[in-house]
């Protein structure tokens, strides 16, 4: 499974990429707006950190704008995905910068249908929203599974892009799935290291090391 970090802050994703953990970068306009800093400036600095796909999304909500907001972020890198919405212009938007032979990644996807139309369309990354599913009570694993099954079912070969990673049981399930990618933010994904067994285990080995008088170097 592919790890994306989903921020637009710099050092998060420095620490976390220095340790291999990172594939890629999603970034969405409430990430840039908490970053403070200027879209293009931040998306370049990532871009020359990251070699992985970094998504970085349009403002438009017109399929010409969008397609000339897209033309213009991918001149940031090579690796830059447009982030488009999972609407009918960000469909086109998605086929006309998917037809040029850049990468796509469509947003806010919430239904299996939704994703249907978003591989049709040739979108590199789709992104279901799982805890936007939860929120409202429903069950966004459900619908990783229903687009895993899909898309093997007719061979598309756009990647599964879980997003909306608040927990990081959310990780274990997209990865059980077959969520190709998860996108979470950098605090998810260093608690996944967690465990009380392991903590618990440490401090008894410590206290060995202590008593014993164990020495290495
Ligand atoms: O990857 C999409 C993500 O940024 C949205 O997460 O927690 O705002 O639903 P959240």
């Amino acid at each position: 499974m592919k790890f994306f970090v989903d921020t637009a802050e710099i050092d998060a994703i420095a620490e976390l990429n220095d340790l291999g953990m990172v594939d890629g970068v999603t970034t969405n306009p409430s990430l840039i707006k908490k970053s403070g800093r200027d879209i293009i400036e931040v998306t370049k600095e990532i871009c020359d950190l990251v070699d992985g796909p970094v998504s970085a999304e349009v403002t438009a909500t017109d399929a010409d704008e969008m397609i000339a907001e897209g033309r213009k972020l991918v001149e940031i890198a090579e690796n830059i995905a447009v982030k488009v919405p999972l609407t009918w212009d960000g469909l086109k938007a998605c086929k006309a910068l998917s037809d040029d032979g850049h990468m796509v990644n469509v947003t806010l996807c919430f239904s299996a249908n939704q994703a249907l139309l978003a591989a049709k369309a040739g979108a590199t990354f789709i992104s279901p929203f799982i805890g936007r599913l939860d929120d409202i009570n429903l069950d966004g694993m459900d619908l990783i599974a229903d687009i895993r099954t899909i898309y093997d079912n007719y061979g598309f070969d756009t990647q599964i892009l879980a997003a909306s990673i608040r927990t990081v049981n959310h990780v274990t399930q997209s990865a059980l799935c077959g969520a190709d990618v998860m996108t979470a933010p950098p605090g998810v994904i260093k608690s996944m290291v967690n465990h009380p067994l392991t903590d618990k285990g440490l401090d008894a080995f410590l206290a060995d090391i202590k008593a014993a008088g164990i020495k290495i170097l």
